[in-house]
């Protein structure tokens, strides 16, 4: 048996897979996000815990045997929180999320500094790590003064399941401190940050043992010897493991709290111009470019709180056949923005409203927003040479078959369904987890699942839609002036 403990937003997942690859069970632990401040986005670190341990604890419950058989756990993760620890592993403060923009003056300033892009492949976005040290350093001095690890979500939660600090490419590539064509840290960007080698984990590939279970949770849940924990990934990366995406060509739109379009390199090729992200794949050797809108299923469920209507109940008010945009524009910027624009003080517009504008009309431009941000993604994978014929969709919102449609007719590609099943960032970290303990072939491990069903571009829409995006481009420019 193998694990998979995916640390993501909203609550922790945990997968139980067989040695043939079949899912067997999985777990759930929920988390919360606090919001102290405008822009900003926490979580405590012993909260993960908590979920990680309810999660294991429902799996336990129902499947105590296979749970008592893991051999292998891998684990993936929400990326670039900044974890800060002191000497004793003790944690120093709320960890500062992926979607946090309260660091944007610090990240443009090191964006400045023309070594991040030249060694890292990125923009120093708000989001990542590096920039966030420098604000706790700005404005929590003693804190900074404390600071003796700094590490990402899951490789917290590595170092309580195992006693060690380590982490892996894919996650540290989202850092802002890793020279991401070799694959390891840069002393040089470290240092530009005030820090040094001493305070980050010692790093392995994605597929490589890094660590082993502290025989105290191995007893409390009732396994009976050695446990390898492999390296695992950031869960973009992780997801693209679950879906067999690790060759040039596949690629993945996750419609998760935040929206991903990634693409899967067999070489590292940065375009920080086209704000693409470009970082290691979770694979020795393979590189990946991905795209992020920071607000994806979020948006959807920010419509249906002040709605009070459930996403279920607004999806269902759309129908099943793709309708023409209504006029009414959306944009996704609820935290902001990443690809293209990397504007962390943007934020979300509906515009075009007029009386006859219903609930129903908000909800069909939510979608359309995010379908349209999607495209912005995929025009910046273009200018960074890589040119998408399909795409897999994956992530809680690809449950609705009408964002499907919309996002295939906003892409121009045909988005394919996975047979059932769940090949989510859990399932790719159980792979890992397998390809660690077994020593097993990354590529033979990692494939495709069947395709279930292809949603191809409605061909009626293709010509409102493409106003429509045109529409939604004009708005960005126009908006950018006004918003504090
Ligand atoms: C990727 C990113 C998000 C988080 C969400 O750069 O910020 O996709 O990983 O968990």
């Amino acid at each position: 048996m193998y694990l998979g403990i995916d640390l993501g937003t909203s609550g922790v997942k945990a997968l139980l897979m067989d040695h043939a690859q079949k899912i067997v069970a999985s777990g759930h632990g929920a988390l919360d996000v606090s919001r102290p401040h405008h822009g900003w986005s926490e979580q405590n670190p012993a909260d993960w815990i908590r979920a990680t341990e309810e999660a294991l604890g429902e799996l336990k419950a129902k499947h105590s045997k296979e749970v008592g058989a893991v051999k292998g756990i891998g684990l993936s993760g929400q990326m670039h929180g900044a974890t800060l620890l002191d000497e004793r592993d003790q944690v120093l403060r709320p960890c500062i999320l992926w979607n946090d923009t309260r660091s944007h003056a610090e990240a443009a300033k090191l964006d400045a500094d023309p070594r991040f892009r030249k060694i890292t492949g990125n923009i120093v976005f708000p989001g990542f790590t590096a920039p966030k040290l420098a604000w706790v350093k700005n404005n929590e001095p003693e804190v900074f003064a404390k600071v003796a690890k700094v590490v990402l979500p899951k490789d917290f939660l590595r170092l309580w399941l195992t006693g060690e600090h380590i982490s892996e490419m894919s996650d540290s590539a989202g850092t802002s401190w890793l020279d991401v064509a070799n694959r390891r840290w840069s002393p040089e960007l470290l240092a530009a940050t005030d820090l040094d080698e001493k305070h980050m984990p010692s790093l392995v590939e994605g597929t490589e043992q890094a660590g082993v279970l502290r025989a105290e949770l191995a007893a409390k849940w009732g396994i009976n010897g050695k446990v390898v924990v492999a390296g695992g990934a950031g869960d973009n990366a992780a997801s693209a493991c679950g879906m067999g995406i690790v060759k040039p060509g596949h690629a993945f739109v996750s419609l998760g709290t935040s929206g991903v379009l990634f693409a899967s390199n067999g070489s590292y090729l940065p375009n920080p111009e086209s704000a693409v992200h470009t970082f290691c794949h979770a694979l020795p050797d393979t590189w990946h470019q991905m795209g992020v809108i920071l607000s994806a299923t979020d948006s959807l469920n920010w419509l249906s709180e002040i709605t009070g209507k459930s996403a279920a109940e607004l999806t269902q008010e759309l129908g099943d056949e793709l309708k023409a945009p209504t006029g009414v524009s959306f944009l996704p910027y609820l935290s902001g923005e990443r690809t293209p624009y990397n504007d962390a003080a943007i934020r979300g517009v509906f515009a075009g409203l007029g009386h006859e504008s219903d609930r129903a009309a908000l909800t069909q431009a939510v979608f359309e927003g995010v379908s349209f941000a999607f495209r912005d993604s995929l025009e910046a994978l273009k200018t960074a040479g890589t040119t998408l014929s399909r795409v897999t969709a994956i992530g809680g919102g690809s449950r609705s078959r009408y964002w499907l449609k919309s996002i295939a007719t906003a892409l121009g590609v045909p988005v394919d369904i996975p047979a059932d099943g769940d090949f989510g960032a859990a399932f790719g970290a159980a792979r890992l987890g397998l390809i660690a303990a077994e020593n097993a072939d990354p590529l033979a491990v990692c494939v495709a699942p069947e395709t279930a069903e292809t949603i191809e571009p409605d061909a009626r829409q293709a010509d409102p839609y493409s106003n429509a995006y045109q529409r939604y481009r004009a708005l960005y420019p126009a908006i950018r002036g006004v918003s504090s």
